[in-house]
C-alpha cells in the first residue's frame, strides 16, 4: 500500500496547452479518492501522470516516499483499469489475468494460485476459459478488474471504468468496486465525470475544472459546504438553482424584480460587505417545497412549466420569467400536474451565496 503525493504538478502538451496547473494533491494510504470533473478538465491526464504514461512538465509525483517522476510505469507498482477494458482479444480470461504475472516472471504455480484466488473474489471462476468476445460488458469489466488486482499492486488507478456499461450494471459494479476496496484496502484513485459515482464511491472527492482542483473533501462536505459556484452546481442532481440578485436594505432583490428574498439574521453578518452589490443566490431543488415546512420557508409564486414524476418523488420545473428553477419533492399529488402557476416555498435558511464576479462562496 502507498500514499500518493502530487506537488505543484503541471502538464503542458506540445501544443502549449497547459492542461494541469500547479496541482497539489495528497492521497492518503488506503484511501478511495475520486477525481471528478467535466469532460476535458484533465482527469485522465492526472491519472496518466501518476501511472507514468505521461511525463510531467512541472512538479513532483511521490508514490509512497519515492519520487517517481523518472521511474518507468512498470516499476511504479500500480495497476490501471480503463474505460474500454483493454483486454487482449485472442487470449482467454485466464491468460488475460495471468499476462502481467508472466511478464514479471512469476512461477507457474504461483500464477495459477493468484489467478484462481482473484477469479473467486470477482466470481469469474466459470469464465476462465472464455475469450473476451464471449463475455458480456459487465463480465469483461470484471476481467479487467481481475487483471488489475491479481498482481496486488500498492495503488489502483481507474479511468472511468464503468462508462461503457448500461445504467443498471453501472450501479451494480459501483458496489462491487467499493466492496473490493473494503476487502483489499489498497489506495485507489478513481476518475469519473459522473457526480453520482463520485458521491457514492469516494472516501474523499477532488472536484476538478480546467486542470485545477476546486475542492477536496468528503462527499457530504462537498455537497453541504461547496467552495464555489462551480462545485455547488456540479455536485448534486438535479443541479443547484442559481438566481442573480442585488442586496438592498436587508433583503435580496432578485433580478427580475418579481420578488425579494429575505436574509435571515444569521446570514446578515455574512453579506454585510456585499451591500448594493450583485450576488448569486444558490438553492438546492430539495430545499424548495410545495408547502410551508419550516419557520424559514419563504413563499414565492412561479410559473410551472412541467412536472416529472419519478415514482416516490417529482421534479417540478418552474420559471421566474428569466431563470428555470427546479423543485424536487416527495410530497406531491397529481393536481400539481395541471397547474400553470404554483406557490412554492424556498427554505431561506438553506440558501448559499456566491460572489457574482468570481463565483467564490460568501461564507
Ligand atoms: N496528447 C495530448 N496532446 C494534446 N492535448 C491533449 C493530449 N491529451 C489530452 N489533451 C488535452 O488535455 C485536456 C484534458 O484531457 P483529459 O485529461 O483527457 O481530460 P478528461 O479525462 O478530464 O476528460 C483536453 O483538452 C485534451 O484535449
Ligand atoms: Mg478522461
Amino acid at each position: 500500500m502507498a500514499h500518493i503525493d502530487l506537488k505543484k504538478l503541471g502538464k503542458t502538451f506540445d501544443n502549449d496547452v497547459e492542461v494541469i496547473k500547479d496541482l497539489d494533491l495528497k492521497i492518503v494510504n488506503g484511501e478511495f479518492l475520486v477525481l471528478v470533473g467535466p469532460s476535458g478538465c484533465g482527469k485522465s491526464t492526472t491519472l496518466r501522470l501518476i501511472a507514468g504514461l505521461e511525463e510531467a512538465t512541472a512538479g513532483e509525483i511521490y508514490i509512497g516516499d519515492k519520487m517517481v517522476n523518472n521511474t518507468p510505469p512498470k516499476d511504479r507498482d500500480i495497476s490501471m483499469v480503463f474505460q474500454n477494458y483493454a483486454l487482449y482479444p485472442h487470449m482467454t480470461v485466464y491468460d488475460n489475468m495471468a499476462f502481467g504475472l508472466k511478464l514479471r516472471k512469476y512461477h507457474k504455480s504461483e500464477i495459477k494460485k493468484l489467478v484462481e484466488d482473484t477469479a473467486e473474489i470477482l466470481e469469474l471462476e466459470k469464465l476462465l476459459k472464455r475469450k473476451p468476445k464471449q463475455l458480456s460488458g459487465g463480465q469483461r469489466q470484471r476481467v479487467a478488474l481481475g487483471r488489475a488486482i491479481v498482481r496486488k499492486p500498492s495503488v489502483f488507478l481507474f479511468d472511468e471504468p464503468l462508462s461503457n456499461l448500461d445504467a443498471k450494471l453501472r450501479v451494480q459494479m459501483r458496489t462491487e468496486i467499493k466492496k473490493l476496496h473494503k476487502t483489499l484496502k489498497t489506495t485507489m484513485v478513481y476518475v469519473t465525470h459522473d457526480q453520482t459515482e463520485a458521491m457514492t464511491m469516494g472516501d474523499r472527492i477532488a472536484v476538478m475544472k480546467d486542470g485545477v482542483i476546486h475542492q477536496l473533501d468528503t462527499p457530504i462536505n462537498v455537497y453541504n459546504d461547496p467552495a464555489d459556484k462551480f462545485v455547488a452546481g456540479f455536485i448534486g442532481s438535479p443541479a443547484m438553482n442559481f438566481l442573480e440578485g442585488v442586496i438592498v436594505d436587508g433583503h435580496i432583490v432578485i433580478e427580475e424584480g418579481k420578488y425579494n428574498l429575505p436574509i435571515i439574521e444569521k446570514h446578515k453578518e455574512l453579506l454585510k460587505s456585499s451591500h448594493n452589490q450583485k450576488i448569486i443566490v444558490g438553492i438546492r431543488p430539495e430545499d424548495i417545497s410545495l408547502s410551508k415546512e419550516s419557520e424559514s420557508s419563504f413563499e414565492v409564486n412561479l410559473q410551472c412549466d412541467i412536472v416529472e414524476p419519478t415514482g416516490h418523488e417529482a421534479l417540478i420545473y418552474l420559471n421566474t420569467g428569466k431563470t428555470e428553477i427546479i423543485c424536487k419533492t416527495d410530497k406531491y399529488d397529481h393536481s400539481v400536474m395541471k397547474k400553470d402557476d404554483l406557490t412554492v416555498y424556498f427554505d431561506v435558511n438553506k440558501v448559499l451565496y456566491f460572489d457574482a464576479e468570481n463565483g467564490k462562496r460568501i461564507k
